[in-house]
């Protein structure tokens, strides 16, 4: 018997680190137009780590915040925890593992790590999806937490940022009804990396955002050939956005691919889904949501019952294309207000302060005096091991 059960996203939180780096002030140091940045990348800000914030305390903060939404009927739900990062800080123990030391959720749970590069969100979504699908009784946590690092000096930098995103993937969701139908494309190719030995992503600019687009296409007719919507019946496209310029540049490409379904489309299609990421840069594994929740945080009228058409991506390669439509409660499941007050709040740090704190160029321990307004702290290295700390009386601020 077929199973109709309806999965898809319940809620969606967001964290972003307190201080950002304008394109500006990095345009400035590089000593080249800052219109380059601004419009040819479509960046405004970075969010930039203090070092006392790392993937964990990114991804610990957006978590709590959906803990602390949910009822004690649907926090004792959650069977797993699922961490998406690029950006790992151990070899061995999963990020999630770390989590569990960290927030609220019970410990009769599974707790695991997936990496894919950006992709890795998607491949956490869709395997919660199918979870909850078999078991609705359970839901998932599912976390993406990214800090984009390239090398000083490089054409990647003025891409980087941070941030994370968690969501609670359930039966029956408030937010987003995921479609069951999602098309793959996976090849083997040296676009973006990150050997073992850096702390930073090494990458083919060229080659990666012809990889990009192609690797959309082709995702797109794989959805197709597994009975999904045509491009023309979205009323939104969502892309993996590590710049917001490349979001342009995949529209442009379906717009020229698939001239009679894109023909009654026009850029205010995805334009929404790039206010958030121009104010916070790459986040890897989350820009994909980030620019779900710029659309319904920022869409002036009432989008319940929209469709919506998803690209995720992730360098290596993995593509995929699903869609989804937005729920009615959709605005019980998000912090609209909360996301938009923690963007206008964060601090401009200057050009020497970012590189103290992108690049880590001192210890987390000569830099006692920093003290982020995470909840969670990364406080340093002790016989090998992180040590973090939660912070009891920081409470996020009432929106
Ligand atoms: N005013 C306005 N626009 C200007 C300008 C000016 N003064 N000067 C340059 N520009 C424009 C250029 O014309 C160009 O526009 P188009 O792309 O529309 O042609 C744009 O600014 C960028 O200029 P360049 O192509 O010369 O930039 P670059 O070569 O220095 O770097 C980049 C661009 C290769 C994307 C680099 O930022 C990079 O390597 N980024 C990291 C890799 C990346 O994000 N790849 C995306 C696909 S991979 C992926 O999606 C996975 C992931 O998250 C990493």
């Amino acid at each position: 018997m077929e199973n109709t059960t309806v999965v898809g996203i319940h809620k969606l939180e967001l964290y972003i680190p307190d201080s950002y780096l304008t394109l500006n002030s990095l345009a400035e140091h590089h000593d080249i137009a800052p219109e380059k940045y601004i419009l040819g990348i479509g960046q405004s800000k970075m969010a930039v780590p203090s070092p006392d914030e790392d993937v964990i305390t990114l991804a610990a903060n957006a978590a709590q915040s959906v803990l602390d939404s949910l009822t004690s009927q649907e926090a004792q739900s959650i069977s797993t925890l699922i961490f998406a990062t690029e950006s790992s800080v151990d070899q061995s123990k999963s990020g999630a593992a770390y989590l569990m030391g960290l927030i609220d959720i019970q410990s009769n749970c599974r707790a695991f790590e997936i990496k894919q590069a950006c992709y890795a969100g998607t491949a956490g979504l869709q395997m919660a999806c199918d979870l909850a699908k078999t078991r609705p009784e359970e839901s998932i946590l599912l976390v993406a937490s990214d800090i984009a690092r390239y090398k000083q000096n490089s054409p990647g930098e003025c891409t980087q940022g941070a941030g994370a995103i968690a969501m609670l993937i359930s039966a029956n969701p408030d937010i987003v009804e995921i479609d069951p139908e999602r098309g793959f494309y996976s090849t083997d190719i040296m676009d973006f990396w990150r050997p073992n030995y850096f702390k930073h992503a090494l990458v083919d600019g060229e080659l990666s955002k012809d990889a990009y687009l192609n690797i959309m296409n082709k995702s797109y007719l794989n959805y197709i050939h597994k009975g999904g919507k045509s491009l023309a019946e979205f009323d939104w496209l969502c892309f993996h956005q590590p710049f917001t310029k490349m979001a342009n540049k995949a529209y442009r490409h379906l717009k020229e691919s698939f001239v009679d379904e894109m023909k009654d489309k026009t850029e205010a299609s995805y334009a929404i889904t790039q206010t958030y990421g121009r104010e916070i840069g790459n986040t890897y594994t989350a820009s994909l949501y980030i620019g779900l929740l710029s659309l319904l945080d920022n869409a002036e009228q009432d989008v319940s019952g929209q469709k919506i058409g998803f690209f995720s991506y992730g360098s290596g390669a993995v593509g995929e294309f699903f869609s989804g439509t937005i729920n009615q409660n959709y605005r019980l499941g998000i912090s609209t207000k909360h996301n938009k007050l923690r963007l206008s709040e964060r601090h401009e740090i200057n050009y020497d302060t970012y590189i103290d704190y992108m690049y880590q160029t001192r210890d987390v321990g000569q830099l006692e005096h920093i003290k982020s307004q995470s909840k969670f702290r990364f406080i340093g290295i002790t016989d090998h091991k992180r040590v973090y700390q939660r912070c009891p009386m920081l409470k996020r601020k009432a929106a």
